[in-house]
């Protein structure tokens, strides 16, 4: 056993998010780890990272090991700080022994406790192979197909996909016991993906995995799942996991069902009891109805404050329910997100945005000779792997200046309502609080908004009341997604722009997505490396490539 996590009490305010978690990981063993948005899968992570200690229980880690962390938001990196340096200062003991052998020779003098020191630290760094790691480090980003000269990039400076390259690139050189990773494949392309899930298969490794990714959770041998406060725990992969929990969630509701008769039956009886004990005449027979009573009250009392489950369970798996079940599931489900799209709308054939011989670069371009034409009701899909352009274009389409490598003719329709979903909150809205976020957000762009349209918005996408509250930059990655699904709905727009919309969305909300998306009747232009969201789009496909 590697590490044994029980954890009993982890709240931030009055939240409380974790009252029972409990799970241990074996040696080398892969273990993926979902739930919901924002239920604290990232917030555990940071517990086992040992960077949150404000929680109750105990995370016991075998003597010795070490564990390194991937991390799902950078904003706290230096500008100035190089790709390079970003991940040798990421690996285990780097920092502090380069330190030591960098800075001891000009002041240890003959301080023999220092010279020793001095000394280990020179045969620990060779120990690790610290020599030779930046080499290595460079030829991992080469099969990572990333720009050659990348290490000396500034880190800030990447794409959301080539951070998450370099982060795994760095758990790769890690040499620890556990790797903790959170949503790896978020901005992978097809062939890096393939590269991270064939690394997983194989690393000694024990690698701890939060993704809603289901092409690396076919290929795990464990799930743990949080929901309401606790974990369970599923032994296989991803399809194992939906049958089982199809089984339980169906027993789950049974239980829950005869709870809610139990307690309807309590509620009759208290009254029964409490007319018997007035009509009674007899004191010995009151006794006993006001004993009766009370016992039935204090069961009552007892039963009401359990909460209802969450009930979820896939869409394909709720097609396989018997008529029973179904019917429950219909009555019992979770609420899931609303996304309200036009639809039903009379389409005109208008070509909204159009492009003729589109061309990224000069010398060795991007790519080249790219044509678009996208009429109301119509989905076109960008293709091309990490770096190809592909955001570079939408922004070039929504008339950023300062793309200049640019040639060919580019036009969007003057008139059109377009909403764009971006892959990282503008920095803008960092900083305040969610529910100002969206006031401010609907009066930059001059739209109508009140508090009973922000409450209604919080309660569509699943915040409740005190998230409101919470700065936006403190939300979990999930609940960041859904604040740029409102951003990108605010003026009901003809024309939806999606660049990667799945990363970071749980499972439950990418169906509502699809679904909401199926039904749109505007115009869809997307990026998308969710081979599943692809399928269900259907989109036209135009690849970006010389
Ligand atoms: N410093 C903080 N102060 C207040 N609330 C916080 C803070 N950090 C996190 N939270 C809240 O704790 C909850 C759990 O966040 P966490 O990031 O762990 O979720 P998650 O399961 O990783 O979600 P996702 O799937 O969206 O990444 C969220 O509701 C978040 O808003
Ligand atoms: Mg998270």
């Amino acid at each position: 056993m590697i590490v044994d996590v029980h954890i009993t009490e982890k709240s931030f305010g009055a939240k409380l998010l974790m009252q029972n978690v409990k799970f241990s990981v074996g040696n080398g063993e892969k273990i993926g780890v979902i739930g919901r948005n924002g239920i604290g899968k990232s917030t555990l992570f940071n517990i086992l990272a040992e960077t949150d200690t404000d929680f109750t229980g105990d995370i016991i880690y075998q003597r010795g090991v070490v564990a390194v962390a991937t991390r799902q938001e950078y904003h706290d990196v230096h500008e100035k700080t190089t790709v390079l340096e970003y991940v040798l200062h990421g690996l285990p003991e780097y920092s502090e022994l380069s330190h030591i052998i960098r800075t001891y020779p000009d002041t240890m003098g003959d301080d023999l406790r220092k010279i020793n020191r001095y000394t280990d630290a020179l045969q620990r760094f060779d120990d690790k192979g610290f020599y030779q790691v930046e080499e290595q480090i460079e030829r991992e980003f080469k099969t990572f197909q990333l720009p050659a000269d990348i290490a000396h990039r500034p880190f800030v400076s990447l794409s959301g996909g080539q951070k998450r390259l370099v982060e795994i690139v760095k758990i790769m050189h890690s040499q620890a016991h556990l790797a903790l990773i959170d949503e790896p494949t978020n901005h992978m392309d097809y062939v890096a993906k393939d590269q991270f899930i064939d690394w997983l298969k194989h690393a000694r490794e024990a690698v701890l995995v939060i993704t809603h990714d289901r092409d690396v959770l076919r290929e795990v041998d464990r799930i743990v799942e949080l929901k309401d406060g606790g974990s369970q725990t599923y032994k296989g992969n991803y399809d194992a996991y939906l049958k089982q929990n199809a089984l339980t969630t169906g027993t789950q509701m049974n239980d829950f069902e005869m709870v809610e008769r139990r307690i309807e039956n309590l509620k009759e009886k208290v009254i029964t009891y409490q007319r018997l004990k007035e009509k009674s005449r007899n004191p010995g027979t009151i006794q006993r109805f006001k004993r009766l009573e009370e016992r039935s009250r204090k069961e009552l009392a007892e039963l009401n404050t359990r909460e209802k489950p969450t009930f979820w369970i896939d869409k394909e798996s709720v097609s396989d329910l018997n008529y029973k079940t179904a019917a429950q599931y219909e009555k019992f489900k979770a609420r899931n997100v609303r996304i309200k799209l036009r639809d039903n709308e009379s389409r005109s054939k208008h070509v909204l945005v159009s492009a003729r011989n589109l061309r990224l670069g000069y010398e060795a371009p991007l790519f080249e000779g790219i044509d678009i034409d996208l009429r109301e009701g119509e989905a076109i899909e960008i293709r091309g792997r990490n770096g190809a352009g592909k955001t570079t274009l939408i922004k070039a389409l929504l008339g950023d200046e300062s793309i200049t490598r640019f040639s060919g003719e580019l036009t969007l329709d003057t008139g059109v309502r377009y909403g764009v979903y971006e892959q990282e909150v503008s920095p803008v809205y960092f900083d305040l609080a969610l529910e100002d976020a969206i006031e401010r957000l609907y009066l930059d762009r001059q739209l109508p908004i009140s508090v009973t349209k922000i409450r209604g918005l919080l309660h569509d996408y699943l915040f409740d009341e005190g998230d409101g509250k919470i700065p936006l930059k403190l939300l979990s990655g999930g609940q960041k997604a859904r604040f740029q699904l409102i951003a990108m709905l605010a003026n009901d727009p003809q024309l939806l722009i999606l660049d990667e919309p799945t990363n970071h969305l749980d499972l439950p909300s990418i169906e509502e997505l699809e679904t909401a998306l199926a039904r749109y009747s505007g115009a869809i232009l997307y990026v998308s490396h969710d081979g599943y969201f692809r399928e269900k789009l259907q989109g036209v496909v135009v690849e970006l490539k010389v």
